[in-house]
């Protein structure tokens, strides 16, 4: 062969890799109303950027006929290349190719591209579409799951791993994105579950859906094994770019600053406005945080999980931070299970990876109840405690209204190495609020008034007055500066400013114990 034969040949065999398992069965992804394993990926990667590896690799089964069965890259594509000029590694499972069934060589391959990104420091991008562990291989896809798993847990926290299902996603290949930093789904097209209706039906007797039992909606709002439900492929692709540009490559480096042309200094005066008369109305945080970060951008992530607390990345002065905020236009911002873990699984996300927390505070406590006792809020409350408590990345707070009890502790207080504590003159900042505070300490005495309402009333006022304020916490020194609301976003700039050298350390320990 001379050397324009061995050129056609190479190029006829990376055509053939190319077209997967064949026209029909992309037809028939198409028709399903998904792309293609590197539809996906060119979609995701600057273009012309993507460098494929093992593209001629190919499985070693012998048995049911595989031998006959033999696609070029067997299911699934794995390299490199770039979003916004920076590098990351990427492997796309291809539903044409043997349902995107996972066999040895299969998971090879991701495992390869795996270690290349923990030496290189560079993020894993996992898209996937797959009918789990091939079926005519059995126990070296699951060694090859196995493998995967490892990995993933070794590379939590030194890089960032961000997984995409675009198709089915079942059994225990499930627990690889469940390892992974961020999970996107698409809605109507992808789902996740350990068992099928099927197997609930004969267990359970549970007459569900596929996309009741494990659809994008679902997993965005009721379990929380996903943190974004996208409309169509192209908006989880969309949304992982954007995901990608506020995090730094690996736990080494700092997240990427961009040039900024909001003014550091631009007050809002609607902050001014915006905290109710009345205590118990409710006001949406999510203003006070599009009002005071960069051009009103604002990267929310769970959105639909836990609504009582808000998480999200955004940027002040173009430097990325993470924003944690309770929310009272939902159940009052109230901390409970769901939230907790929300909470605290974001504020390690940052810490691994040196990115500052922002916290906004407007909380009125713990959610009580027999559901959250019985459903363990004590130990799950403990794990937002736990991850603001061991944090060591800089931590703003600015407490807008309520911070009580408890709840006042965790929400990165002083008291847990918070680096600069606002609060705004409408800060409440006690052990309970005055209504319930009134009743406790003057009950008795109230019943005996002869007009009790307005004994409590007159009670409560007392107690607000003498302790629900910033200045008892800012006596103290447990709030650095009371701030008037419209310059928030300067404050907090300069906050991000004189802390951009901190140094902070935990105790030498193979690692810690949260309660889980
Ligand atoms: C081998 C598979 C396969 C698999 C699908 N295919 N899943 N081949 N191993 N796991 C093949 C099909 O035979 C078919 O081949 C092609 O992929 C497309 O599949 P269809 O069934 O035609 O597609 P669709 O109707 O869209 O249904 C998709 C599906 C279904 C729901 C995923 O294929 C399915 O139920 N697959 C089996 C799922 C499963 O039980 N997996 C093992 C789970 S155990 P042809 O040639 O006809 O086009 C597991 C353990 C992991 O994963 C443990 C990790 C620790």
């Amino acid at each position: 062969m001379n050397t324009n034969n061995q050129l056609d040949h190479l190029m006829k065999l990376r055509a053939e890799a190319r077209m997967g398992g064949g026209q029909e069965r992309i037809d028939k992804q198409h028709a399903m109303g998904r792309m293609t394993a590197r539809e996906r990926i060119d979609l995701l990667l600057d273009p012309g950027s993507f460098e494929e590896f093992d593209m001629f690799k190919t499985h070693r089964c012998r048995d049911f006929g595989m031998e006959e069965t033999v696609f070029l890259g067997d299911g699934v594509v794995t390299g490199h290349g770039t979003i916004e000029g920076r590098i990351v590694y990427v492997f796309a499972q291809d539903f044409t190719v043997l349902g995107g069934s996972l066999s040895e060589t299969f998971a090879e391959k991701i495992c390869k591209i795996m270690d290349l990104a923990m030496k290189n420091g560079a993020p894993v991008i996992g898209l996937n579409d797959s009918g789990g562990a091939r079926i005519q291989e059995g126990i070296e896809s699951l060694a090859g799951y196995s493998e995967i798993f490892q990995r993933n847990v070794m590379a939590s926290g030194v890089i960032p791993q961000i997984s995409a299902i675009f198709g089915p996603c079942a059994g225990g290949a499930v627990y690889s994105p469940a390892l992974t930093d961020f999970v996107i789904m698409v809605q109507n097209n992808s789902y996740m579950f350990l068992t099928g209706p099927k197997v609930v039906k004969s267990v359970t007797h549970e007459d569900v859906t596929v996309e009741e039992l494990g659809g994008a909606t679902m997993h965005s709002s009721r379990s929380g094994v996903s943190d974004y439900a996208a409309s169509s492929g192209a908006d989880a692709i969309d949304y992982i770019k954007k995901l990608i540009s506020f995090l730094p490559a690996n736990n080494i480096e700092s997240p990427p600053v961009r040039p900024c042309e909001d003014p550091v200094e631009r007050a809002s005066d609607y902050l001014n406005e915006i905290i109710p008369t009345n205590p118990n109305a409710a006001y949406n945080m999510k203003e006070v945080i599009l009002h005071t970060v960069d051009n009103g951008d604002f990267f929310e992530i769970k959105e639909l999980f836990a609504p009582n607390l808000i998480v999200g990345f955004a940027r002040y002065n173009g430097i990325p931070v993470g924003i944690v905020a309770n929310q009272p236009a939902h159940l009052s911002g109230v901390l409970d299970i769901d939230s907790s873990i929300k909470g605290a699984r974001f504020v390690r996300f940052c810490d691994c990876f040196n990115i500052p927390v922002v916290t906004f505070v407007d909380v009125p406590g713990f959610l009580p109840g027999t559901a959250q006792e019985y459903g363990g809020v004590i130990r799950n409350g403990a794990k937002i405690l736990y991850a603001f408590a061991e944090a060591t990345v800089p931590k703003i707070t600015v407490i807008t209204r309520k911070a009580y009890g408890g709840a006042y502790c965790v929400m990165s207080s002083k008291h847990l190495r918070g680096d600069i504590n606002y609060a705004w003159p409408s800060a409440e900042i006690a052990v309970m609020g005055a209504r319930g505070a009134a009743e406790v300490l003057y009950g008795r005495q109230v019943k005996k008034a002869e007009n009790p309402v307005e004994a409590l009333a007159e009670k409560e006022k007392e107690y607000q007055d003498a302790v629900a304020n910033p200045y008892v916490a800012a006596q103290r020194g447990y709030i650095d500066d009371i701030i008037d609301p419209s310059t928030t976003r300067f404050r907090i700039i300069r906050a991000l400013g004189i802390l951009q050298n901190k140094r902070d350390t935990n105790p030498m320990k193979k690692h810690g114990n949260i309660p889980l």
